[in-house]
């Protein structure tokens, strides 16, 4: 029997970060001392309290069925309650919470809820693969990507959009470009929405990796036509634990739990009693210190790379939030990843994350700061 991939896969981009993990390992395999700042994976440990959660949480054997996939209630409820607190905004956790399986998920599940084979998804570019990929090429929708420009912050600007889309992602803080946006923006992209009948996805992975006293808002502060996604991940140091939550327009929220009821079936009740906590950490506004404290190590590595490469000659801008650094390497991306390569550093080309970002790069400070230094040297020494 012949097995053939579906067409929708065949449509899926190549991935380009397989050829960098093959030349990675071809690297390793040859003895380099590989410093890798590729991948967006906090190097360092969930917070012990949180830790201590999920092992309570796990010895309990009421924790050990499956969950609902919409998540518990009290989570829901823990994360409806942090939106007051974080955002100042009342959500209903029974009709505008949906617990998820980390963010990924559910911004690629939004997008079976909602668009038809053959609508527009409107992607930025550079981006977050999910959206075109995951979300709009495996609904059978047709991506549309939308160029984020250095000159305009990298915000995306709506007049370039189509009109005739579905659906519309957008993520700031902003992975791979580190930009962030203001409350004032989020507000003009909701109307633009409105206007033109786009289902507005606001990716907020990223919300609570905010540098210099800067706080990212949440789009429910610009209003309610919105679904946002957020996720404990990189905020608590949680990557694996798989768990986040999805928030906003009752019906959004309806259809993403529609979807996954027939495809999963909720995180472990032992990781979401720990998210519950986590959350509940917040006591208002402002960071706990937990994360005031993790944001500090990745603000003084952040200062130590953008520093040394600006002695180097290149223009790097000081990102407010996320723990990305995205600069103009001066020429193709993926051969400069390759040199970088041949130094045992790994970078993320940037055009991986879409035709748009072709000429720069991406660092995630996802290693210490010894590391990040050495990783100068080599650099220096090479003659760049
Ligand atoms: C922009 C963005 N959104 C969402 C995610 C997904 O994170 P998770 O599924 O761990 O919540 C990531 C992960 O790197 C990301 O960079």
């Amino acid at each position: 029997m012949e097995i053939k991939f579906a067409d929708r896969l065949q449509k899926l981009p190549p991935y380009l970060f397989a050829r960098l993990e093959e030349l990675t390992e071809a690297k390793r395999a040859e003895g380099v001392d590989i410093i890798d700042f590729g991948i967006g994976d906090p190097d360092l440990p969930t917070p012990e309290p949180i830790v201590k959660a999920v092992q309570d949480a796990v010895a309990k054997p009421e924790n050990h069925p499956y969950s609902s996939s919409a998540g518990e209630f009290y989570l829901r409820k823990a994360v409806a309650d942090w939106y007051k607190v974080r955002f100042g905004v009342d959500v209903d956790p029974r009709k505008e919470v949906c617990i998820t399986i980390g963010s990924k998920e559910a911004i690629a599940n939004i997008c079976k809820a909602f668009v038809n084979a053959g609508e527009k998804v409107i992607s930025p570019d550079p981006a977050y693969p999910v959206y075109a990929a995951g979300a709009a090429v495996l609904s059978d929708a047709i991506p549309v990507k939308v160029p984020l420009r250095a000159e305009n912050g990298f915000l995306l600007d709506t007049a370039e959009c189509p009109t005739d889309a579905k659906m519309l992602y957008l993520n700031y803080p902003n992975n791979p470009t580190g930009a962030v946006c203001d409350l004032d923006y989020l507000k003009s992209v909701m109307q633009w929405c409105k206007d033109t009948d786009t289902i507005f996805c606001y990716d907020n992975a990223y919300s609570e990796m905010c540098f210099d006293g800067y706080l990212a808002p949440s789009a429910l502060e610009a209003g309610r036509d919105v679904i946002e996604f957020g996720s404990l991940s990189k905020t608590f140091n949680m990557t694996g634990y798989r768990i986040g939550y999805a928030v906003g327009d009752e019906r959004l929220i309806a259809g993403l739990k529609k979807v996954k009821s027939q495809i999963d079936s909720g995180a472990p009740m032992f990781i979401q009693e720990a998210a519950a906590y986590a959350l509940g950490m917040y006591k208002g506004r402002k960071l706990p210190d937990i994360i005031t404290e993790n944001m500090e190590v990745y603000a003084q590595r952040r200062e130590i790379l953008v520093k040394g490469l600006r002695e180097m000659g290149f223009d790097v801008p000081m990102p407010k939030a996320t723990f990305y650094v995205w600069f103009d390497c001066g020429m193709d991306s993926m051969k400069f990843t390759e040199k970088m390569l041949n130094l045992g550093l790994v970078f993320t080309p940037g055009v991986g994350f879409g035709d748009a970002g072709q000429g720069y790069v991406r660092v995630a400070l996802t290693q210490p700061s010894e590391r990040i230094l050495e990783a100068l040297e080599r650099m220096k020494e090479s003659g760049l």
